[in-house]
Order: structure tokens, then C-alpha cells, then sequence
């Protein structure tokens, strides 16, 4: 009987020691929210204050993020969701480089019953019960913006306007529609003209690359830059000064995101404008993935709210900026 006591007592113990063992095993905190997140990469100053912003705020809020850097190569974000869906996640969110393509992997996440939030860039996908909401900007809006100001700046002019145009990553959802909101203002300004345009995939050192090519064809022809980010824009200078011209005076240039480095280059003379574009998508990331943990219905759309900064407010706005 005693015996008997012993043993069961002893299979007990196995059993609690096999529990807490497959606790420890799991990649989950225990009670904690699990969160994976497929960042592009680090192409660009805004996307590492991304990257910052997500992270600051997950360890804020308690959230356990499981981060993953995709290089700017699609197969690799695919690769990270199929190991969220593996690791089971509460909820996967991503910044997806292009915006074809995801509708397998984003299936597989519907089927394993795991949340997708779409985080600054949008998906191209028939079915939109995909993914449950997409935080981000307007860049179409983004894309208007930077032309209404061209044209306010050139409205007195009579001569033809020569473009340049830098745009992002090909296929991604910032280059389409940055280019897009920004050909529907000028459409109505024949004298207005998009004479090159190529992309710099969004980095400082493409941005220089296609600069000097655009120099190389068109030399003094060019009046404007429109780039479709301070990045590229910051490269494109260094090309526009090593050609002996004037980076902000003999050629215009307009760029998108705001970021620290076009407020230095606004307060130096060298850059006209920026339109902003918030990389600081932490907190409303978060607050998603708890609304949805405590099982409220998002919005498809959340939009971030933003701004422009034209050369003249630079030096006093510059204080203000957080990234
Ligand atoms: O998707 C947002 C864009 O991606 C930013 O404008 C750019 O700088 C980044 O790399």
C-alpha cells in the first residue's frame, strides 16, 4: 500500500517536472503577448527609428517581440512569417518591401488563426481578410504634397521645369504611390516635365549612383530633384556638389521622410523641402496588438498624421525632432 503511495507520488512529480520542462522548452514568455515582426531591413535612416520606435515600445508595454531583418529580400520576410506561424505567435505584424506576392504566406497565417498587421507599407491582395489592418502614411498624399509645393515655388515661371526623379524600391508601396500623387498634381502644369526618373532603392549610396548618371546625360538641364526619400535625396547632393553645382540653388530638391539628416542638410542650404513621413509607428503598433489580444476590432486603416517642412523652418523645427 505504502508502496504503491510512493509510486504515485513519484509519477506526480514526473508529470509536474515534464510540465514546467515543456514550459521552458516553449519560445513563449509565459503570459506575455507574443509579437513577431518582420522589419525590410536598414536601408535608410527612417527605417532604423522603425525599427527603434517598435522595439522601445514593445519592452514599454511587456510585449515579447521576436524580430526579424529581411534584408530587403521578400523570400526572407516570407521565411520569418512561416517561423512565426511555427513558433505560434499571438500576432504577426510586417512592413511588406514590395506589395505583390503575400497571399500564400498570408493564407497560411489566416489558417493557423494568427493575426497579420500590415505596418508602413501596404499588400496588392484580392482578399483582404488577409491581414486585419494596415498602420501607416498616406504616400500617395505624400506624394501630392511635395508637388503642390513645386508648384507654388515654380508659379511664376514661363520656362519648361526639368524633373529628376528618384524613386524607391521597385514594386514597394512608397515608390508607386509617391509617384503617383506627385504626377496627379503635375499633370495640369505642362511646363512641369519628368525628364529621368530610375529607381535609388531607397539608400544614400544608389541615390548617389543614379544622380551622377542623371548629371552625366543631362548636365545643367536639370532644375528639379523630387526623390522619394531624404536617404536618397542626401546621396544625390554629395553627386550634385562633386559635379561643381549647387545642391538646393541650381537644382531644387524636394525629398520625403523628415528625418534628422534633411533638417541638417535644409539648415546647410542644400535640400528645399521634406514631407513628412513618421517612422514612429511603435505605439500605435502596440496598441493594435492589445486591442486585439483583449479582442476589439481594429479599423482597417489606421493613418498616421503628417506634415511638410520646407528650408525655411528647418533650423527652428530641427530641436523638435525626435528621429
Ligand atoms: O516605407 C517607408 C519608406 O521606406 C521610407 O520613406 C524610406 O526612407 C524607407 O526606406
Amino acid at each position: 500500500m505504502k508502496r504503491n503511495k510512493a509510486v504515485a507520488a513519484w509519477m506526480m512529480t514526473l508529470v509536474v517536472l515534464a510540465l514546467v520542462l515543456a514550459g521552458l522548452g516553449c519560445s513563449k514568455e509565459k503570459g506575455k503577448v507574443t509579437l513577431g515582426f518582420s522589419q525590410i531591413g536598414a536601408e535608410s535612416e527612417w527605417r532604423t527609428a522603425n525599427t527603434k520606435s517598435i522595439e522601445e515600445t514593445a519592452k514599454a508595454e511587456g510585449i515579447e517581440l521576436k524580430l526579424s531583418d529581411a534584408q530587403q529580400k521578400q523570400e526572407n520576410q516570407i521565411k520569418a512569417i512561416r517561423s512565426f506561424i511555427a513558433q505560434k505567435v499571438d500576432v504577426i505584424a510586417f512592413s511588406p518591401v514590395v506589395e505583390t506576392g503575400w497571399e500564400p504566406v498570408l493564407r497560411e497565417a489566416k489558417e493557423a488563426k494568427i493575426p497579420v498587421i500590415l505596418t508602413d507599407r501596404a499588400v496588392d491582395t484580392k482578399d483582404d481578410s488577409l491581414w486585419v489592418t494596415f498602420i501607416g502614411s498616406d504616400f500617395v498624399e505624400e506624394g501630392r504634397r511635395a508637388a503642390k509645393w513645386l508648384v507654388e515655388k515654380t508659379k511664376d515661371r514661363t520656362d519648361t521645369v526639368n524633373i529628376v526623379e528618384l524613386q524607391g524600391t521597385v514594386g514597394s508601396a512608397p515608390a508607386i504611390d509617391r509617384k503617383k500623387g506627385f504626377e496627379e498634381v503635375i499633370k495640369d502644369k505642362p511646363q512641369l516635365k519628368i525628364i529621368r526618373s530610375q529607381t535609388g532603392d531607397f539608400t544614400r549610396a544608389k541615390g548617389k549612383e543614379v544622380m551622377e548618371a542623371f548629371l552625366k546625360a543631362e548636365g545643367k538641364n536639370i532644375h528639379v530633384l523630387y526623390a522619394h526619400n531624404d536617404d536618397m535625396a542626401i546621396g544625390a547632393i554629395q553627386a550634385i556638389e562633386e559635379a561643381g553645382l549647387r545642391p538646393g540653388q541650381d537644382i531644387l530638391i524636394i525629398s520625403i521622410d523628415a528625418v534628422k539628416g534633411a533638417f541638417e542638410a535644409m539648415m546647410a542650404g542644400k535640400l528645399n523641402v521634406t514631407v513628412e513621413c513618421s517612422p514612429l509607428l511603435g505605439p500605435q503598433l502596440m496598441s493594435a496588438v492589445k486591442d486585439l489580444m483583449a479582442g476589439k476590432t481594429l479599423p482597417k486603416r489606421i493613418v498616421t498624421e503628417e506634415g511638410i517642412f520646407p528650408m525655411e523652418t528647418a533650423a527652428q523645427e530641427f530641436p523638435k525632432r525626435k528621429y
